[in-house]
């Protein structure tokens, strides 16, 4: 929750949030935001996420159910928020090409997620368990870097700081996260 809050820090106005999933980060929006509008393709995530959606102060509507392609028009948000997503998307080039389609020039993406290690070997587990992974976790990858197909989106990368998440070694081909925040230019 703290890296959540942290991760939510300086969204503002109207934010899109892709991967919404039962609405985790509601609880750590800065009073600056006005509404959410959520892109989640799981009925049972939305439903998960129904009591934190009756509690927060900010209003959520469901706008959508696939990030790799989004209704609203372009430059139509202020800040996107991802969270643990961008692992899971199929083609996750398509989903950053929209997230800038539809952010304003000067919005900003904010991104908490897990990803490619820069440790050799633990880089190797992620690559050979990244087939297994897919399988048992909805499409899940370890191997993407997530700043990096942030940048070659065209964003500015201007905040990055990664770390293992704690907990035992053998997990980290699990637990190493980027929190970020990138401008669109
Ligand atoms: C690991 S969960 C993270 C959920 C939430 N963001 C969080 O931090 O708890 C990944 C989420 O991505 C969603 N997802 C999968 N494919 C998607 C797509 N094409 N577009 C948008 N969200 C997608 C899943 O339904 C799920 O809610």
């Amino acid at each position: 929750m703290e890296l959540r809050r942290d991760v939510c820090g300086g969204l503002t106005d109207r934010v899109l949030e892709i991967g919404f999933g039962s609405g985790l980060n509601l609880a750590g929006l800065p009073a600056e935001v006005a509404s959410v509008d959520a892109v989640e393709p799981s009925d049972v995530g939305w439903e998960l996420s129904a009591e934190r959606r009756a509690a927060s102060p900010v209003p959520v509507a469901r706008v959508g159910l696939d990030g790799q392609r989004l209704a609203a028009p372009d430059a139509s948000y202020d800040a996107v928020l991802s969270t643990f997503t961008l692992c899971t998307i199929p083609d996750v080039e398509a989903a950053l090409a929209e997230v800038r389609r539809v952010l304003r020039p000067g919005g900003t993406l904010h991104l908490l997620e897990h990803g490619l290690a820069p440790d050799a070997r633990v880089a190797g587990w992620q690559r050979r368990l990244d087939p297994l992974q897919g399988r048992v976790a909805a499409g899940c990858h370890l191997t993407r870097d997530a700043p990096a197909l942030v940048e070659a989106a065209g964003f500015t990368v201007d905040r990055l700081e990664q770390q293992y998440l704690p907990g035992p070694g053998l997990g980290k081909p699990w637990t190493f996260v980027s929190l970020a925040t990138a401008v669109r230019p």
